[in-house]
């Protein structure tokens, strides 16, 4: 894969499509604890129209394992990796669950380099005191006993009812492969989020906001009520999916994206 140094870590990432499309590149930000191979099934039904730049963000993936990690540190990250693929012109983000809280720094941080955001399965609140100090502890034990346990509590709310269990299995292996180190800071960065209400509500650019119909994480309710914030955005729920709707149902994910993209483009 190749890679690019951000700072004090060499990052990997992965570019798909065509350098000719006439829409902004699309930059897919990765949900927790996944990596860019989480948008596999989407990018062969998006990359004749459009160029697709996949990283994996610090401490997943091939990218090096660190124990500095915020959402902020992340959303510099993916900027850096723009700068250093020549992308001056802006781009339109799309982020998934954790993925969209990079978004919501990358709005905040480098607001001048979007033109439209593509939310799926996320949320604009800040954890809870108790979520967030359970995710503290979650990081402790990450680090001296490796993700599997976490991997384990978490696998029953993440995909629904619908996914096969050969890749239902096959996520397991690959989340609970995950360096630890990469995955107890992305826990802290997780429990230090700031609430992303007002940047979502003051945003001026098309937003679209996506939530699998099962998804038991972020749910449909909850994407509305996200919706409702922007007067700009616009909500589609995808049929038979849980929390990751690119895995679980690629075809109907990147037509609702495809949908918003051709709408974007008209504007
Ligand atoms: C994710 O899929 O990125 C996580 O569910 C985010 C979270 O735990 O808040």
């Amino acid at each position: 894969m190749p890679r690019y140094t951000a700072n004090d870590a060499s990052l990997a990432y992965t570019v798909h499509g065509s350098e000719s499309s006439t829409s902004p590149p699309l930059l897919l930000i990765h949900g927790f604890p996944l990596d860019g191979r989480m948008w596999q099934r989407i990018i062969p039904l998006l990359e004749r129209s459009y160029r697709l730049i996949v990283p994996d963000l610090r401490g997943f993936g091939e990218s090096q394992p660190t124990r500095k990690a915020s959402m902020a540190r992340y959303a510099d990250d993916v900027a850096l990796l723009l700068d250093h693929l020549g992308h001056t012109s802006p781009v339109i983000v799309m982020g998934l669950s954790m993925g969209g809280y990079v978004a919501f720094e990358f709005m905040r941080r480098h607001g001048e380099r979007l033109s439209a955001v593509i939310l799926a399965d996320t949320r604009v609140e800040p954890d809870t005191r108790e979520a967030a100090s359970g995710r503290r502890d979650d990081a402790r034990r990450v680090l001296s006993e490796g993700t599997r346990f976490l991997i384990e509590k978490m696998l029953p709310k993440v995909f629904g009812p619908e996914l096969d269990g050969t890749t239902r299995q096959a996520w397991f292996e690959r989340m609970a492969a995950q360096p630890a180190e990469g995955v107890a800071s992305a826990l802290i960065a997780l429990a230090d989020r700031v609430d992303s209400t007002s940047t979502l509500g003051t945003f001026d650019k098309p937003v679209l906001i996506v939530v699998g119909a099962d998804d038991a994480i972020t749910t449909p309710a909850g994407g509305r009520a996200m919706a409702a914030l922007n007067p700009r955005a616009h909500f589609v729920e995808i049929p038979g999916s849980g929390h990751v709707p690119p895995i679980e149902q690629p075809v109907a994910f990147a037509s609702a994206v495809r949908e918003f993209l051709e709408s974007v483009s008209r504007k």
